[in-house]
């Protein structure tokens, strides 16, 4: 059996900088584009720092045909700097993190009476805004305690377009129904897993994200929106690599490296629950109805012939595992 889509998009993307960068870029190049987190030390916070930010990912995708769809680190800004924002080449909106909330997050928003003019003008002005929300409260219920917030930015601003991003709990995907102007993105893992497969037994840090993945009840309601071709949402892999030496250590930081996998995975998910029909839904077409984009054409086959996974990659001395590391998936993508 194989699957032709046209334009998959990653809608929420960490490439990192340096040598994981160059590592990591081109295993998302079966792509056609991507939506890049700006979370880097220090954050992508100015027009400058983003546009040479996109320029070393372009290199490090060498010519590929990939669209770096760039995200600047949401602060408090005026209307020239907007402005300013707003017209740099590959702008796509602003992510706005709780501060302390996950990696690289300290200089987040720690009140958001402080976000409220800039919020304004990026709904008077149309620039997307990508959050995470979580809370601060236990890890369990950080998700569920910020959906007030997200209720809050809706109602307050009903022409903001808000992506909750990488949700993980069916009172979330719930939420999605109550404003238009809510939409999400999920992430591969959260698709598959729940908590169980994290901690339930010998603790996996390969699989340790934030947000942590959830109850069953919660991975059930994320697949069946995705399996049903829920037009707001939308695949988002939040494949975020760390060093393994980060991962597999005594403090683990937060993230599931998918990009090479997340292809196929999603094959074999759609496929598996006869939904194939609505993966290119999923992975492109409701990216571009929900955000007007045009995406680099390519088309991307994928084949139900076994995709052995590394064990790890390495290269430029950075060594990183991938989500399913030394196992075989029944589907893989065609050469
Ligand atoms: O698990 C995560 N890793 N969640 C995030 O929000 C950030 C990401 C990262 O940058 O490592
Ligand atoms: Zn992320």
């Amino acid at each position: 059996m194989e699957l032709t889509l046209d334009s998959p998009l990653d809608m929420h993307l960490h490439l990192r900088d340096g040598d994981m960068l160059k590592l990591t870029a081109p295993l998302s190049a079966d792509f056609a584009g991507a939506v890049i987190m700006p979370n880097l030390v220090p954050p992508v916070t100015t027009p400058d720092m983003m546009l040479a930010y996109a320029e070393r990912v372009r290199e490090a995708l060498d010519g590929a045909a990939f669209t770096p769809y760039m995200t600047l680190f949401f602060t408090a800004l005026g209307e020239k700097e907007l402005t300013a924002a707003a017209s740099a080449p590959g702008f796509f909106g602003f992510k706005l993190y709780p501060a302390g909330i996950t990696t690289n997050s300290e200089g987040g928003v720690s009140n958001l009476t402080e976000a409220e003019h800039t919020l304004r003008l990026m709904e008077e002005t149309g620039i997307p805004l990508l959050v995470h929300g979580e809370s601060h409260g236990f890890v369990m219920d950080r998700e569920q305690e910020f959906l007030s917030v997200y209720r809050h930015l809706a109602s307050t601003y009903p022409k903001l377009r808000i992506c909750m991003e990488h949700i993980t709990t069916a009172a979330a995907v719930e939420l999605l129904d109550e404003f238009p102007n809510l939409c999400a993105t999920v992430t591969l893992q959260h698709l598959l897993i729940t908590l169980d497969e994290v901690a339930g037994g010998m603790l996996q840090p390969h699989l340790f994200c934030k947000p942590i993945a959830k109850r069953p009840a919660d991975r059930e309601a994320l697949l069946q929106a995705a399996l049903s071709g829920h037009p707001r949402l939308m695949f988002g892999s939040d494949s975020a690599p760390h060093p393994r030496c980060k991962k597999e250590a005594c403090g683990c930081a937060a993230g599931v490296f998918t990009a090479p996998v997340a292809l196929p995975k999603l094959a074999e998910l759609f496929t598996t629950h006869g939904a194939a029909d609505k993966l290119q839904d999923f992975v492109s077409g409701n990216a571009c109805r929900l955000y007007g984009l045009t995406p680099t054409p390519k088309k991307v086959t994928l084949s139900d012939s076994p995709m052995q996974v590394p064990s790890r990659y390495c290269s430029f001395g950075q060594e990183v595992v991938p989500m399913y590391a030394g196992q075989t998936l029944p589907w893989s993508i065609k050469a």
